[in-house]
């Protein structure tokens, strides 16, 4: 055990108590923000004189080394430490001696892992936000493809009217579009540098917190000492906006694995993201899209558990908090392997669009056009409403479709139908007709896809930005 406290104990701490409260399992993936947010600190104590330059070099150093000899496998974090910040104190301290224990003058373990947890979040939620892009990217392109591929739209799960690929295609690009606006909110609001917060109430070695904080990229430092130490509310936002996206994909996923089944056969998945089975020779399951369905459970789960641990802590920093990186860092993993993968399943999927045009003929999709018709020629909607589900009605005792019905057939109903009803609700003039913006139509879809063109390119320059600028600015 090498622990950074013991003078005022007389005893030695439990070897069950030391494992239960030890963090080093799960933070030690916070190495390289520990070394970075370290690096920082003793960078503005030797500006403030606290300590040396030729201290601060020798920390430094002894920090990058450690670092490097961790990451090329010469150096293992054991469960000897606590936590992430031990570790590296201790090994530092073993290197190049006194120096190391000035590393720690004017912070606390507090600020220290607030900062380290800040700066790890801040670049996921960067990494989140690509793989949104290359999604994105994706949908854009399917979009631009299938503008005149032609498919039922569901109300129910039961066929409503027919609208295109690229139409029901593009309301996932505008679910993913907003999670991305999302994080790009969430980046802006977390990104103030809580160090130099110290245990609670701050210091009283004269700390440069805005150097500090401008040397992280951070926009400035946090206001409140008691809050720095003890927010996590960045954390519940971001996990949000997992979760968000986890429901999006989870949506999509369910989507594609009735659009894959034998009865619907709208698309296929392709061998690299379907698996088999032990027993039936015959089966390709679409196991990939399953398991995104299911792990939105989890990623829901990290949320709740992040939500509850914080609603009844008193301020400032609980031990409690520790609990937030285990959720934190499964969601984040969670959410991510879920995007690569969707993305790629997406990219290699086929699309039958011969069965989803035969799909979209049949089912009535026709029939509000076909009401639409008769309101054309002077009859009140209700009434045409009536007059075509009397029609439907009779079509389903027979088996057929409205347009198989002969004109003499169709003005047993209204005298008003004449023979360019066929060509009125044809599937063709079904979906061009929809012509109002954000409408299935392809005059109006192309206004939609270029706009979403552009907003991929602003995404794309703007994002990379390292402070992540508000594209809502732009709008
Ligand atoms: N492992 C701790 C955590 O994750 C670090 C902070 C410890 N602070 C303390 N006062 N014991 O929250």
């Amino acid at each position: 055990m090498a622990q950074l406290w013991g003078g005022r104990f007389q005893g030695k701490i439990s070897d069950v108590a030391w494992k239960f409260n030890a963090s080093i399992y799960f933070d030690k993936r916070l190495l390289k923000q520990d070394v970075k947010g370290s690096i920082a600190h003793v960078t503005m104590l030797a500006k403030q004189n606290i300590i040396t330059n030729d201290e601060k070099d020798a920390i430094i150093n002894g920090l990058t080394q450690i670092q490097e000899d961790v990451e090329s496998g010469k150096l293992e974090i054991t469960d000897k430490y606590e936590d992430i910040h031990s570790f590296l104190e201790a090994n530092l301290i073993d290197r190049i001696g006194d120096a190391g224990k000035k590393m720690h003058t004017g912070r606390s373990r507090n600020d220290q892992v607030a900062l380290d947890m800040r700066l790890y979040i801040r670049e996921e939620v960067t990494n989140t936000a690509d793989l949104l892009y290359e999604l994105l990217k994706v949908i854009s392109k399917l979009m631009k493809k299938h503008i005149n591929t032609y498919m039922p739209g569901f109300t129910h799960l039961q066929k409503a009217q027919p609208v295109t690929l690229a139409h029901h295609l593009g309301a996932y690009f505008e679910m993913f579009k907003r999670d991305s606006r999302r994080l790009s909110d969430i980046f802006q609001r977390m990104n103030f540098c809580p160090l130099g917060a110290g245990a609670l109430a701050g210091t009283t070695y004269p700390l440069d917190r805005h150097f500090v904080a401008q040397q992280l990229d951070f926009y400035g430092p946090t206001f409140n000492s008691m809050d720095s130490v003890s927010d996590r509310d960045y954390l519940i936002e971001y996990l949000s906006a997992l979760s968000l996206i986890m429901m999006h994909l989870s949506r999509f996923s369910e989507e594609i694995i009735i659009w894959n089944s034998n009865e619907y056969g709208f698309v296929t998945i392709d061998d690299a993201y379907s698996t088999g089975s032990s027993i039936m020779p015959q089966k390709k399951n679409p196991d990939i899209a399953e398991l995104v369905r299911g792990k939105t459970g989890r990623v829901y789960g990290d949320l709740n558990s992040l939500l509850v641990t914080m609603k009844g802590i008193p301020l400032a920093y609980n031990k409690d908090m520790q609990e937030d990186k285990e959720a934190s860092f499964d969601a984040i993993d969670t959410t991510k392997s879920c995007l690569l993968l969707f993305t790629d399943m997406l990219k290699t999927m086929k699309f039958n669009k011969e069965t989803m045009e035969k799909s979209a003929i049949r089912g009535f999709t026709d029939a509000t056009d076909a009401a639409d018709y008769l309101v054309n020629k002077g009859v009140p909607f209700r009434d045409a409403h009536g007059i075509i589900g009397r029609i439907v009605l009779s079509c389903i005792e027979k088996g057929i479709g409205i347009s198989d019905l002969e004109l003499s057939e169709l003005k047993e109903f209204s005298d008003k139908f004449e023979n360019d009803i066929y060509d009125a609700i044809s599937l063709k003039t079904c979906v061009e007709k929809r012509l109002t913006f954000g409408a299935p139509g392809p005059e109006a879809m192309k206004k939609v896809i270029a706009a979403e063109e552009e907003f991929l390119d602003l995404f794309w320059t703007k994002c990379h930005s390292p402070l992540y600028p508000d594209l809502h600015d732009e709008d």
